[in-house]
């Protein structure tokens, strides 16, 4: 499906290892315009809602700590075919699946800390936005 927004969280492990900038280059050279960005960190209980669908897998304990452990930097994206097209920039969730130059093949420490996250249909870019940002926050 064509979208023109999508999510995605630079996760704390890029916050900590000082690859938010390489990454945001990366966004910005793909041709992806920011709506909305800020630097904020999340709850356990925030956690657990936004990945609720992963909810009885056997990683969700590990998912979810590694997820509050630190700030992100949570943005909304805006490009045609932005879902689909942000997917294919950040590469396969495993990064030794990951094709060469995708941030996750770049920054990725494993399929567990995987440096970025990003909308995985048009809907769930519409309900992640808007758990994160206010009307107001969108540009
Ligand atoms: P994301 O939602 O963060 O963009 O990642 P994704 O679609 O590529 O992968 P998904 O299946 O939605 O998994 C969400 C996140 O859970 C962690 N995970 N750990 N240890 C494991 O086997 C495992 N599998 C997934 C990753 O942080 C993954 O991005
Ligand atoms: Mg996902």
């Amino acid at each position: 499906m064509q979208t023109n927004r999508t999510f995605t969280m630079l996760k704390p492990d890029s916050v900590e290892k000082g690859h938010v900038g390489a990454i945001l280059e990366k966004i910005n050279a793909a041709g992806f315009r920011i709506v909305a960005m800020k630097l904020t960190q999340m709850t356990t209980a925030d956690a657990k809602a936004f990945y609720a669908i992963h909810k009885e897998r056997p990683f969700f304990g590990e998912l979810v700590a590694y997820m509050t452990r630190g700030p992100i930097v949570a943005a909304i994206l805006e490009k045609d075919n932005a879902v689909e097209d942000f997917r294919t920039l950040i590469g396969a969730t495993n990064p030794a699946d990951a094709a060469e130059g995708t941030i996750r093949k770049l920054y990725a420490a494993s399929i567990g800390e995987n440096a970025v996250h990003g909308s995985d249909s048009d809907e769930n870019a519409a309900i992640e936005g808007a758990f994160h940002f206010s009307g107001r926050e969108m540009f």
